[in-house]
């Protein structure tokens, strides 16, 4: 009945053809479901985020790589101390609020990043000179900030970076003047400025199984047995071609059983510049890796590149001679660690 009707309609060569490609182009459109890093990520219940700076939004590839293949944001640089709070009680999110529109606009989840961290202080609250007055300085920073974005945020990094490698508590204005407790009191901060955020702690070199994750770890525990409200942990993860630590997944495997998700939040795997074809070729075992590690444990809801493409990457800044470190080179082009992300992700 339906294929006489069409017959009216349609030319018969082309009523031959029409099952065939109503059915391919339904096939098209599940392959092309799959092939992002976003949608993979999400076929398997994550997201797959990249660090996001406002400025470089206007350019129509940035954009347009990001909102193609990415499904979370992570603000690079708009939501630490100096860019929110750079003099006392005057806050200022226009950059932050840029990239959260553009992220609310397109589906994406947001990582808050980060509240209390030691570098990237505004000036005036390391020429405070009390405990009791940077505790009300960092309680009203948190407020103030998270108190802005209430709601919309999915994670936010309350505390960066607390340790030294060694496991020790890292000695800066808040350590200093406040002591061990101000983590805790941070963290009691946050979940009164935005209850449904899930609040995490976040640090380097603590990815495989050592000192610094040890102590991390003992923290975790003591606030889980306490009631301290910590919901995950991040793991920063930038990683130097060949050298992932061996313990990666049996680590955030411990810190899920504590009862905390784990995110890799800001995944990067640098090298030597310029880039040769055998370390790109290294560089996407690695990321595969990571992304592998982070599927097997089922509360590691989260990966994020930091950055996304090699164009502005932190690393060669930060790192002279070194660089190369993310999935999309510095025009755009994927790279051999792209592939493998999305097939490692099932995509
Ligand atoms: C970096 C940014 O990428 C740079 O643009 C900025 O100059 C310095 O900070 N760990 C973190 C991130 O938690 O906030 C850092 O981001 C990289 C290391």
């Amino acid at each position: 009945m339906f294929y006489r009707r069409l017959r009216k309609v349609f030319f018969k060569p082309t009523l031959s053809l029409l099952p065939i490609a109503l059915l391919s182009s339904a096939f098209l459109v599940n392959v092309a479901a799959a092939a992002t890093l976003g949608s993979a990520a999400a076929a398997r219940g994550r997201t797959f985020g990249g660090a996001v700076a406002a400025g470089h939004l206007t350019e129509a590839q940035y954009a347009a790589t990001l909102d193609a293949e990415f499904s979370g944001v992570t603000p690079e640089n708009e939501m630490k101390w100096d860019a929110t709070e750079p003099s006392r009680g005057t806050f200022s999110f226009g950059s932050a609020d840029i990239i959260v529109n553009h992220a609310q606009s397109h589906n994406m989840k947001i990582r808050g990043h980060t509240l209390v961290w030691h570098s990237q202080l505004a000036g005036w609250v390391n020429n405070i000179t009390s405990g009791s007055d940077l505790l009300a300085a960092m309680r009203n920073h948190i407020a103030g900030v998270m108190g802005h974005f209430r709601g919309r945020i999915t994670y936010w990094d309350v505390v960066n970076e607390a340790f030294n490698d060694d496991g020790t508590r890292r000695v800066d204005a808040f350590q200093r003047l406040i002591g061990n407790a101000y983590i805790e009191d941070a963290f009691r901060a946050a979940r009164a400025a935005d209850p449904n955020a899930k609040l995490c702690y976040n640090d380097f070199n603590s990815e495989g199984t050592n000192a610094k994750s040890n102590a991390i770890f003992a923290m975790v525990q003591d606030f889980k047995a306490r009631g301290v409200p910590i919901d995950c942990v991040g793991f920063q993860s930038h990683f130097i071609v060949g050298q992932l630590p061996s313990t990666l997944q049996a680590n955030l495997q411990r810190f899920a059983n504590l009862g905390v998700d784990v995110n890799i939040t800001e995944l990067d795997v640098r090298m030597p510049t310029p880039a040769t074809a055998a370390n790109l070729a290294r560089q996407a075992t690695d990321f595969a890796t990571v992304v592998r590690a982070c599927l097997a444990v089922s509360r590691c809801t989260s990966i994020t590149t930091w950055g996304i493409t090699d164009k502005f990457s932190w690393v060669p800044s930060t790192f002279p001679g070194q660089g190369a470190a993310l999935l999309f080179d510095a025009n755009y082009a994927r790279k051999p660690a792209y592939t493998s992300t999305l097939q490692a992700l099932g995509g």
